[in-house]
């Protein structure tokens, strides 16, 4: 099967650092939890079911990487990743939501992922066979008239073949007899969860039941090309294979992201409700943290392998605040630390992604030549840091809202620009946030 494939610590860590600076000991501690679930499926079967995964909690203030590093993890691992906030089952409206939803939607993030990789393995067939469709449709069309001499069709195919993949013939439009998914019967069933709760899905059940129907278009072809590519590799597919590997890969590598797990800790004052609320969300979490069967519309899905990453700020609320069953369940514990100015420095310019490299390649489109300065950079470090701490300390949030503050004149007349340089130095930077960062009102709102 196509397993995820799999990493040392040592690779994963090196992975999460092109993305996220420092936190070091939150990034080996997912790495080995990672690593954990690749050893347990080495392990002979009758250890193998006993080994629960090392659930990890994240504690750490607000902005200092925590989401970062789960996503990324997930990315990495190709792992089905959802996130979701503990504290969103205390709310009004969602007091008693059925918990068992994060799982029915990981399942179906899960096949989701399959159903692409499934795709892609059968591209090339579906390619082939949109050609021959393709082919089909211009031999048809340019079909000889009654009477006249017939030619050699499949010498002709063969001639519209070698003009096709040349692109010589892109300019030309096919009538194209595409499945029409739009409008048609739809069906919905109510029940008293809704139609998302549903063991099984109907609507797929009754898909094959119901006759297909096809609308004819007239395309470009490679229009149509793109439109029997798809259609063709949705047939390829095989939907009971995607099922049964969707539920596999669920069990074995999903990953649930269960952030401000300290708002339903006992401990923290809440805004509405008593206590009983939030230990009631613990409590139903508690099952799927500890393996249970949740029925999803790809089958039954076993929770016990799921890997489970908390966070939060703990700021009140402490891990020793959850119920004793919960915390059992979170062996691993790590402290994200908070970012000081040397880490912004780090953090504007090292990531794969970082802010520097977004808006030079965003002003670059207007021809607008964006140049950072060390000293620039430096800079903009500084006053993010300096407002953090005079106003709330929202970590490398900060810098979000700083560069946008700064590159404000420039991303709005970059159109009128034409091709220039703009130098951003500790001179500009000063210039343009100096004053804001220094009063602290303003910067409360602007910055
Ligand atoms: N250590 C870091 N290195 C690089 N970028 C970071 C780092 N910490 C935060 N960021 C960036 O800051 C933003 C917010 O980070 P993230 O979502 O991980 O915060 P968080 O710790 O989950 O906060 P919260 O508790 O509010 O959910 C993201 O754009 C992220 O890329
Ligand atoms: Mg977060």
């Amino acid at each position: 099967m196509s397993a995820p494939r799999s990493f040392t610590p040592r690779e994963i860590v090196s992975e999460l650092d092109r993305y996220i600076v420092g936190q070091r000991e939150a990034k080996r501690a997912v790495a080995i939890a990672l690593r954990n679930r690749w050893r347990r499926r080495q392990v002979p079967a009758e250890l193998r079911d006993e080994i629960a995964p090392k659930n990890i909690v994240m504690i750490g203030p607000t902005g200092v990487g925590k989401t970062e590093i789960a996503r990324r993890l997930a990315k990495l691992s190709e792992a089905p990743f959802i996130k979701v906030e503990a504290s969103k089952f205390t709310e009004v409206g969602y007091v008693g939501r059925d918990v068992e939803s994060i799982i029915r939607d990981l399942a179906d993030l899960s096949a989701n992922l399959v159903t692409e990789e499934e795709r892609r393995t059968v591209r090339a067939r579906a390619e082939e066979l949109a050609e021959e469709r393709i082919l089909d449709a211009l031999l048809q069309e340019s079909a000889a008239p009654a009477g006249a001499e017939a030619p050699d069709r499949s010498e002709t195919r063969e001639k519209f073949r070698r003009m096709l993949r040349r692109g010589e013939l892109d300019a030309r439009e096919i009538d194209a007899e595409i499945a029409d998914t739009s409008g048609g019967p739809s069906l919905s069933l109510f029940t008293p969860q809704g139609v998302e709760e549903m063991g099984v899905n109907f609507k797929d059940l009754l898909g094959n039941l119901m006759p297909s129907r096809t609308k004819r278009r007239r395309l470009a072809i490679p229009a149509a090309r793109e439109a029997f590519v798809a259609e063709e590799s949705a047939r390829l597919v095989d939907a009971d294979r995607v099922r049964e590997l969707a539920v596999e890969r669920v069990e074995q590598a999903g990953i649930v992201f269960l952030d401000e797990l300290d708002k339903i800790a006992a401990g923290t004052p809440s805004k509405a409700g008593p206590d009983v609320s939030r230990e009631g969300v613990q409590r139903d979490l508690l099952p799927i943290v500890e393996g249970s069967t949740v029925q999803t519309k790809h089958g039954p899905v076993r929770t016990d392998h799921i890997l489970f990453i908390a966070a939060g700020a703990f700021h009140v609320a402490k891990p020793s605040d959850l119920i004793p069953e919960l915390q059992g369940r979170f062996p691993i514990r790590v402290e994200l630390s908070s970012l000081s100015r040397e880490d912004f420095v780090r953090i504007l310019q090292e990531p794969r992604n970082s802010l520097v490299l977004q808006y030079r390649a965003l002003l670059a489109t207007e021809g607008v030549e964006l140049e950072f300065k060390e000293d620039g950079v430096r800079a903009i470090a500084e006053i993010a840091a300096f407002v953090n701490e005079r106003t709330d300390n929202i970590g490398a949030r900060r810098l979000h809202t700083v560069m946008e503050k700064l590159l404000e004149e420039v991303s709005f007349e970059a159109p009128d620009l034409g091709a220039t340089r703009v130098v951003v130095d500790e001179a500009l930077v000063r210039d343009r946030l100096g004053e804001l960062a220094r009063d602290e009102d303003l910067s409360r709102f602007i910055l």
